[in-house]
This record gives C-alpha cells, structure tokens and sequence, in this order.
C-alpha cells in the first residue's frame, strides 16, 4: 500500500478506484465552482504565527461538541450516496468515526439506511436531515433516528432547492447507476470497486426507498429531490422540526448572521456555517469568510462550526483560531473511503489529527481551546466578506 502522509495522497488513489460518475458528484461544485475555489483559497490566504521556545510537551487536541467528549473538534460531514464510493460506504465511514472518537453524520440520501448504521455501531451518530414536503414521512424519518438512538439532527437549510452541477446532469447521476455505455466502459475499468458492489445488497438510496410512496426503486437523485424537498421551508418549519424531535439540534447551511439569530430563535443548538462545499449559491463567499460576523452574532449563545474546503489540520486550526467551535470535513473523508474503505476515513482522521496536533505545538500552543486570533495573520479585510480580497 502506498504511504499515505496527506489527504491528497488519498485523492490520488480515490481517483484511481471510483467510477467517474460518483467522483464527479464528490467533486463537482455548482455552476462555475467559484465558491468551490474560493473555499480553498481563502483558508490558504490565512498565515499562522510561528512560536518558538514554548514547552510543548503535554499536548492535547481533545474537545467537547454538544457536550459529548470528542478526540478532536471535527465532525464527519453528511455527504450524500456514500454507499456508491465504497460499497457499505456509510458503515465503514461511521465505524472508523467511532473507532476514531469523532461524531458521524449520516445523511438523509445514504445508501445505507439508519437501522443499518446502527445495527453496525455502538456510538450515537447524528442524522442530517433535508425539510421534505410529507409532514408524515419526516416524522416517520426523525422517529427512526431516534430508535436508532441518534444523539443530533443535523438540518440542512440551504438545500430546499438543488444547484446544477453541470457533471452530474452529464453523467445521468443514480443510484444504482444508469449503465450508459460510457458508465460501462468507465466502470469496466474500476474491477476492484465493481466486485465490491456486487458482493453488497446496498446499491440504493436506503433511507427511502421502500419508505417513501412512490419511491419503490432505482432513483435519481436530481430528480427525486427536487421532486420532495420543501420549497416552503421557512424558520417556523424548521422550529416544529426542534419540537418533534426534541434532542440537540445543528442547523447546517448559514452564511449572514442574520439567519444564524433566526436559526438560535428556532431552537438551534448549533450552526454550521456553510455554503453547502460550493454546491449550491454559486457565488457566494468562502464559508471561513463568513465565520467572524457570524460568531459576533450568536457565538455567545451557541456553537459555531465551520464546513468548506477543510482538507488538512492546518485548516482545522485557522478555523478554531478564528473562533469556530468545531469544523466538518466531507470530501477529506469521501476520499479515504472510496481509496481504502473503513481503513481510508480512519487514516483521513488520523492524517488530520497528526497534523492539528504538530501544527498547534508550532504555534505555541497545548490546547486547542487555547488558540486564538492571536495565532493568526489575516489579510487585511478578510473578516468583512464584503472586502475583495
Ligand atoms: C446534497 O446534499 C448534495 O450536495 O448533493
């Protein structure tokens, strides 16, 4: 096996093992990726203070998230149709979180369903869920992820609509896939992946088919989900979702302070601050911009978390310098799944960690509660996304 020393190494051989059409989908950002880029970019603007001299030696990137004890402030973002980069993607990668010590997020379009997520782990995961317009089957879905002794919900608020990525409408994005003669022959070329596949029963969206009138088989998920998802959703919705539920609440997808204020109204415990890893407001600014008005709004009242473009420790700890709580990796984790399964998202964490871990001793620091702005150099402006950089 290839030494692997950093999340791009697990790029490489994910690239080399997934069939184009569920790479694209992991990849793809809307329209013409401009806040795909400037997710990465902007993070990559941000300079770290070198300390020296300090005593290093009793280190720790321990945290708490929602009052639960955590190896480090990094969640496992929901990505949609995991199942499809690895065959039983959505076990390994909650399997490897738990052996890891991180939350696990599963979402609404997983191939593997909640019952069997649970029925594989011990720890509680959160469960993201998208606001569909059948009141009866949102209750159904909430009321299994409690069964299934879900921790969290994790309510994704800026997806009432889909984005076009452009490489997904191309490539007829399914699952199970369309076998298209070009899916073929690019998959004829992926024999690992294919017997993995074959070996699985699940090939499906789980949470759904057989759950969802109308939705006996084969779905697309372009089709299907902007045939369901609620385009009504407003903060009383997303309120009577906090009463049904009852438990912890993250309400994942806010870039304007003003909606995190709406969002802590509506019973939120946390926010993440997202614009969805560049797949949907095409356009907007890097979510790492967004985070400081943000904080100065409720992050007295709630945890702020950050997602978008967090590839590396390095990352990580702009983000918790700047004043995130805790951040999600999604594509991090997608990658060490489709390259290695179970053993890749462990190794994308361990990756991650190592590196949260030196980087901090770096800047001087022991714990990552201790880090600060004081760690950091910004460009001037940068915490006004209004300021072109
Ligand atoms: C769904 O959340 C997606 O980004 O495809």
């Amino acid at each position: 096996m290839p030494l692997i020393t950093e999340i791009e190494d697990l790029r490489r051989l994910y690239r080399r093992r997934v069939p184009r059409m569920f790479r694209d989908y992991a990849e793809s950002g809307s329209y013409t990726e401009q806040t795909l880029r400037e997710n990465r970019a902007d993070l990559d603007r941000i300079r770290l203070r070198q300390r020296v001299a300090v005593d290093m030696s009793d280190r720790s990137i321990a945290a708490e998230v929602l009052g639960r004890p955590v190896a480090m402030p990094v969640a496992l973002a929901p990505v949609g149709m995991t199942g499809m980069q690895a065959a039983d993607g959505e076990i390994k990668a909650a399997r490897a979180a738990e052996a890891f010590g991180v939350p696990f997020t599963l979402a609404t379009m997983s191939i593997c369903s909640i019952e069997d997520v649970a029925a594989h782990t011990t720890a509680p995961f959160w469960f993201q869920v998208y606001t569909l317009k059948d009141d009866d089957f949102m209750r159904r879905l909430l009321e299994r992820a409690r069964v299934a002794g879900c921790s969290a919900i994790v309510v994704t608020v800026d997806l009432q609509i889909m984005a076009q990525r452009h490489r997904d409408l191309k490539n007829g994005l399914s699952a199970p896939p369309r076998l298209t003669l070009s899916a073929l022959a690019d998959m004829a070329t992926k024999i690992p992946w294919g017997l993995e596949m074959l070996a699985t029963r699940r090939r499906s969206f789980g949470n759904i088919v057989g759950h969802a009138a109308g939705v006996e088989d084969a779905s697309s998920l372009v089709e299907w989900n902007n045939r369901v998802l609620d385009p009504t959703l407003d903060w009383r919705r997303i309120a009577q979702f906090k009463q049904w539920w009852g438990g912890p609440m993250i309400v994942k997808g806010i870039m304007e302070p003003e909606d995190a204020r709406r969002a802590a109204e509506a019973g939120a415990d946390a926010v993440v601050v997202s614009n969805h890893g560049g797949r949907q407001l095409d356009g907007a600014p890097s979510s790492i911009r967004a985070l400081p008005a943000i904080l100065d709004a409720v992050g007295d009242r709630m945890e702020v978390h950050l997602d978008g473009g967090i590839r590396s420790g390095q990352d990580v700890l702009k983000a918790l310098a700047l004043g995130a709580h805790g951040t999600f990796i999604g594509r991090a984790w997608t990658y060490g799944l489709g390259a290695l399964g179970q053993g890749g998202v462990s190794r994308a964490l361990e990756v991650i960690a190592h590196e949260l871990d030196l980087t901090m001793a770096l800047c001087g620091e022991r714990r990552v509660q201790a880090l600060g702005r004081h760690n950091l150099i910004l460009p001037q402006g940068f915490e006004d996304p209004t300021v072109p950089l």
